[in-house]
């Protein structure tokens, strides 16, 4: 039986509750007050406490932007695109994602890489089907199944965002006693295969307010001093799925798989552009391998520090009816900014293909 709406948002991660954005500029029927429905209501979220997954396997993975070419032909033949910051973020206009070929999706994985976020305009992709959506992003990895959030019966590959003014998952984790809700993360980083090329849609948004924070994992590496990359490169941090886990049993919410901790590499190389990223998260990092509890401590909370204030290294991602935005995980954080009033419902779809294990970068 489907829960209910609050049953299903408070199985919802907080890591990934905070990591979904929204807002626009038009009122239409996509700005929606709590007295409608959704727009879409095949996505709204769904929830099964008895749902169980198979422990993931790890699987062959080539990823898609090694063989493309970098002229991008295909990608940009109609495109008309405009860079938002010198490290990340290129805003893209006239050209459809769903009507890309096989060499102008692997173009855009490559594209991905480069510029770490792409805001696509005007798609038609949320209203191309499930099975459309799920075979393009199936074309970037196999797609993560999450272990706690709310998903779409029968296609437990889409992970669901919503809220409207009665459910708020973000407010429910934290609590009012924050001074902001702001929560650097990489997605589900847990993962022995982590997230690359990862797709996000709107559904239904507010007016404005809710834009999506973006960093350069890259340029958080670059800024750091020869000699301290060269102490970063070789250690190990473990990323856990343990608190996700507790959080949704604490509220009666699934836990369809066993969380895992897994260890990855503090600095990580790109397979398509040999760019090195650091990868730690607030999110989910949780400790340093083979550094006493003080000494990890103290690390992660200066590169956490270190990726929280680099606002010369962020961009705000904003969204309009028909925006998708496709990031890769790799060598990106993200936080939601969840600033729009209440009365409005949010509703949002990611698709996250799991890419390679982490490639450590070498001093
Ligand atoms: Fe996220």
């Amino acid at each position: 039986m489907a829960p209910s709406v609050t049953e299903t948002l408070t199985t919802q991660s907080p890591a990934e509750a905070l990591a979904q954005p929204v807002g626009s500029v038009h009122l239409n029927r996509e700005h929606q007050k709590q007295e409608d429905g959704p727009s879409y209501p095949f996505y709204y979220p769904y929830w099964d406490v008895n749902e169980k997954f198979f422990p993931t396997e790890i699987f062959d993975f080539t990823d898609p932007g090694t063989r493309a070419d970098h002229a991008k032909p295909n990608l940009h033949a109609t495109a008309t695109v405009t860079h938002i910051s010198p490290y990340l973020g290129t805003e893209i206009s006239g050209v459809q994602i769903s009507s890309l070929t096989k060499e102008g999706l692997d173009e855009l994985a490559l594209y991905a890489a480069e510029r770490k976020v792409l805001i696509f305009r005007d798609q038609d992709f949320k209203d191309i089907g499930p099975d459309r959506q799920i075979e393009i992003a199936r074309h970037f990895g196999l797609i993560q199944r999450h272990p706690t959030s709310g998903n779409v019966k029968g296609y437990p590959e889409f992970h669901v965002v919503y809220r409207d003014a009665d459910h708020d998952p973000i407010r429910e984790y934290f609590g009012d006693d924050r001074i902001n809700q702001t929560s650097w993360h990489s997605d589900v980083s847990y993962e022995k295969q982590t997230p690359g090329t990862t797709f996000f849609f709107i559904l239904d948004q507010p007016p404005n307010g809710g834009d999506t924070l973006f960093l350069s994992q890259v340029e958080a590496y670059n800024r750091l001093s020869p000699e301290f990359k060269k102490r970063l490169e070789g250690l190990r941090a473990v990323h856990s799925a343990v608190p996700q886990a507790e959080h949704s049993r604490k509220r009666g919410g699934p836990v369809r798989r066993e969380p895992i901790e897994t260890e990855h590499p503090v600095v990580r190389v790109h397979p398509a552009t040999g760019e090195k990223a650091l990868y730690v998260n607030q999110g989910f990092t949780k400790r340093i391998v083979g550094f006493k509890t003080e000494e990890s401590e103290y690390l992660l909370k200066f590169l956490f520090d270190h990726i929280a204030k680099g606002a010369d290294f962020q961009i705000r991602a904003t969204y309009q009816p028909g925006t998708v935005v496709v990031w890769d995980n790799r060598v990106t954080a993200h936080s939601a900014t969840p600033d729009f009033d209440k009365s409005f419902r949010r509703h949002a779809v990611r698709l996250t293909p799991q890419a390679e294990v982490p490639i450590p970068a070498t001093a």
